[in-house]
């Protein structure tokens, strides 16, 4: 029981890693307010939590506006000060500069980076008042290394972990820690979509496989492992840390 009595914001916490996420932190005692852009994952997730009688409140909203962060503190403070902030929200978009246009550019940037900015803003006063909190950003180890068509993306994650160390070193005096895991290849619900659209999924499958050293995508909790690890005590010692959980896939 890892996170037993901690209030948690888990931001895209209805599918993929931060559903993982999710249900890996409530098995560890967690009271977690998630909030998500999908109205109908949002409903299933209320419907398991409420089953397995997790402490878990649930909010439609979009990261990468102001005032829905407004919401999520306030029904933060319903349950008691956060202790522990999440920013997994994100997506990605393929192309090159040349083939990304300015709207998605920016769409991609208000989710996966002024979406984590926003939720920093958000918890930060209330954990620098009180001298403590953990916060990790979801990154990408293709915020790490250059990846082929993917110029927007890789941008957007690697500002991530520009934002993670910075924030470390501002707030490290107040007890903060400020950490980012950097996935690879991952087999969640984004990959779906995107294998729907190619014309063999299963020979694209094959090839996102391949990209990793152990020949496989990552199962969703093993990120979650890794975000668990950073978020709770047992990593009392780690800020401005990156975590790459990647199969390999960077070391070569
Ligand atoms: N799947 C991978 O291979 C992989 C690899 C590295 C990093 N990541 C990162 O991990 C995170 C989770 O990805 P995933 O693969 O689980 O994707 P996913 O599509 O399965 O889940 C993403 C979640 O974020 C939510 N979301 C998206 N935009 C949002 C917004 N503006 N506001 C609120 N919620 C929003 C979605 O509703 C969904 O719940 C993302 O930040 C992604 O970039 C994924």
């Amino acid at each position: 029981m890892k996170l037993l009595d901690k209030v948690c914001v888990v931001t895209g916490g209805t599918s993929g890693i931060g559903l993982a996420v999710v249900r890996l932190f409530a098995q560890h005692g967690a009271t977690q307010v998630v909030m998500s852009l999908d109205v109908d994952g949002c409903d299933d997730l209320r419907k398991e939590a409420a089953e397995a009688g997790w402490p878990v409140r649930v909010l439609v909203g979009d990261v990468g506006d102001p005032a829905v962060w407004e919401d999520a503190m306030a029904v933060a403070g319903e349950v008691g000060p956060v202790d522990v902030l999440v920013n997994n929200a994100g997506y990605g978009i393929q192309g090159t500069v040349l083939e990304t246009s300015i709207a998605d550019w920016e769409a991609l940037f208000k989710t996966n980076t002024a979406g984590v900015f926003l939720g920093c803003r958000a918890v930060l006063p209330q954990m620098v008042t009180r001298g403590s909190g953990s916060i990790v950003n979801v990154s990408s180890v293709a915020g790490q290394i250059g990846m082929s068509r993917r110029a927007a993306y890789c941008a957007s994650k690697a500002a991530v972990v520009g934002l993670t160390r910075a924030m470390a070193v501002d707030h490290a005096k107040d007890g903060i820690r400020v950490n980012a895991v950097a996935p690879g290849t991952t087999d969640s619900p984004y990959f779906d979509k995107i294998a729907a659209d190619v014309a063999d999924p299963t020979v694209y499958r094959r090839y996102l496989a391949g990209r990793q050293l152990m020949d496989r995508l990552a199962d969703p909790q093993e990120i979650a492992q890794a975000v668990l690890f950073l978020a709770s005590d047992a990593a009392s010692f780690a800020t401005g840390s990156v975590v790459t959980v990647d199969g390999g896939m960077s070391v070569v």
